[in-house]
């Protein structure tokens, strides 16, 4: 072994976007004592890490990534005493807490932001990013992810501010020192009180130098990162995750090799970018598999012996794999099921996010109107007003907006799904009749017993946490198969991607770990796979 063995090795981490996953007051949000609840059902899945995303108060207009105090909690969630008693009685379920961390900018609410806007003499003035400027022209032409200029105009004292994300969003300086021991302390108290980690949102971007135009990965972007590591994270043995959209894997090691003392892990993109032209998620193109397996095979090797790779499909930000990758019509379990063992075989730590576990799929859109998420609604604008037609900005927005992800989690099939008997802060998806917790519950062939199983072979076995990785059939443009290797042990993992038959011929025969059918073939040189098909084996040879 050639790295220390860590507790989040062989971890699944379940994601929840709080405001979705079940409201325990019946005000319409999703809150903290809803997640309390359903501690025993996670506990069954068999997570043993939660990521909660921001769950801090907030003025919302990115849902909870726009703080305005990194110490208490929205009342939309609880109160810190809710927080507190869920910190505790995950411990009673096998469970950690990780929380999200969201350093790279705060709310425009946020007590810093308002005195720092109040003069250019004010002691927090410079923990955010100013520049002077005429008022109707920016100091320079950088975007905000959200469409439009990355600067804001201030009357008050006539300079621009940078905001990476909203102009509600104000980009935090990391240059100034206060200000990263003022982040420190926020991170201390919350690891105090018991948590098991952070999820670091943009982490990337703190390193930002404005005036060159560099975003992500600037020159003092692992200094900071690693300031943060002796003065917070060291000798605590917590998960940290960092987000990262601008992550090749040699930037993924400098975050994640044990000697660098920096992260456990981090969220590299470059497999959620295939189905897009360039650098816009809204010019949309078809997947080509052979590239697919390209890129995680690039990951999972170059990662081999220094450093650690994360696995996910979804997230909050991201739409439903099921929709995405797979079948959402006729082949929803199949495809579903294919899915989540292709990615679970892997080399990492799997990461699922609230509802992909039951198969939850994407939501029909009609028109603008349907849209809540900041992004969206500003894409549409900006688009509409660079020519695009209706149809296909629409068509965009159906295929990737982020609202996908963010409708109500699915209980069971009564008013609602179950999420609320209030009136749900958002949409709720029209199939929950037929999509929800209750029905996968009493279906031993549901996906969710699918993604417990495969929760429970990483936890039994270390082939699948330490094994090797090797791709298998690389040109074959239907099937995705790769083997792992540890000491006398070979797993093949083989997956039919689409709705037709195929076949393969490889060699020996198979012992069927998990398949998602009936009856998967065992003569591997004679292999047939029917649609979205996918096999664990055992490999003798
Ligand atoms: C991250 C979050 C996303 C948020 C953005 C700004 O990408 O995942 O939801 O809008 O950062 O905080
Ligand atoms: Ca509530």
């Amino acid at each position: 072994m050639s790295k220390k063995q860590k507790w989040w090795h062989n971890a699944v981490v379940y994601q929840i976007y709080p405001r979705s996953f079940y409201d325990s007051n019946n005000d319409g949000i999703g809150d903290i004592n809803g997640i309390r609840k359903k501690l025993p059902y996670l506990e069954k899945l068999g997570i043993s890490v939660i990521w909660l995303s921001p769950v801090y108060c907030s003025p919302n207009d990115d849902n909870g990534y726009d703080i305005s105090d990194y110490y208490d909690i929205s009342p939309d969630f609880g109160t810190l005493n809710n927080m507190k008693a869920l910190i505790n009685e995950v411990k009673a379920h096998n469970i950690k807490i990780i929380m999200d961390l969201v350093v790279n900018h705060t709310s425009d609410e946020h007590k810093w932001f308002i005195e720092a806007k109040s003069s250019k003499d004010n002691k927090y003035r410079d923990y955010y990013i100013w520049r002077s400027g005429d008022k109707n022209t920016p100091p320079n032409d950088l975007k905000s992810c959200f469409g439009g200029s990355a600067w804001e105009y201030d009357v008050t004292t006539d300079e621009f501010y940078l905001h990476f994300f909203s102009k509600k969003q104000p980009d935090l300086n990391w240059k100034n020192p206060q200000m990263r021991q003022d982040i420190w302390d926020m991170m201390n108290y919350w690891i105090d009180l018991g948590i098991g980690g952070f999820r670091m949102d943009v982490i990337d971007l703190i390193g930002k130098e404005v005036d060159l135009k560099i975003k992500e990965n600037g020159p003092k972007l692992h200094e900071y990162i690693q300031e943060m590591y002796e003065n917070t994270l060291k000798d605590k043995d917590l998960l940290t995750v960092g987000e990262c959209w601008g992550a090749n894997p040699d930037i993924a090691k400098l975050f994640s090799a044990e000697n660098r003392h920096e992260l456990s892990m981090v969220f590299q993109f470059e497999h959620i970018m295939l189905d897009q032209n360039g650098e816009d998620k809204w010019n949309l193109k078809p997947l080509d598999l052979l590239e697919l397996k390209r890129v995680f095979t690039k990951w999972q090797t170059e990662l081999k012996n220094e450093g650690w790779n994360s696995l996910f499909w979804d997230n909050h930000d991201l739409p439903r794999i099921v929709s995405r990758w797979g079948n959402d019509k006729k082949y929803r379990v199949e495809s579903a099921k294919m899915l989540a063992i292709l990615l679970h075989g892997m080399k990492g730590t799997p990461y699922i996010y609230q509802g992909e576990e039951i198969g939850m799929t994407n939501i029909d859109f009609n028109g603008i109107e349907d849209f809540a998420d900041i992004e969206a609604i500003n894409a549409y604008k900006e688009r509409i007003s660079l020519g695009y037609n209706e149809k296909d900005v629409l068509k965009s927005l159906r295929a990737k907006a982020r609202d996908n992800a963010r409708t109500p989690m699915q209980w069971n099939d009564e008013a609602n799904a179950g999420f609320t008997k209030g009136k749900p802060w958002y949409r709720v998806n029209p199939n929950y009749t037929q999509i929800n917790v209750k029905q996968a519950l009493a279906d031993k062939n549901s996906i969710f017993y699918c993604y417990q199983k495969l929760i429970q072979m990483r936890k039994e076995n270390p082939i699948m946490v330490y094994g090797d990785y090797e791709l298998l059939l690389p040109e074959d443009k239907n099937i995705y198969a790769y083997k792992r290797t540890y000491q006398d042990k070979t797993w093949l993992i083989i997956c039919n991607f689409y709705e037709h038959n195929v076949e393969f011929s490889l060699n020996g025969t198979g012992k069927i770990l998990i398949s998602n059918y009936e009856n998967s073939c065992t003569d591997l040189t004679k292999g047939k796979l029917r649609p979205y098909e996918a096999i664990i084996y055992e490999w003798i040879q």
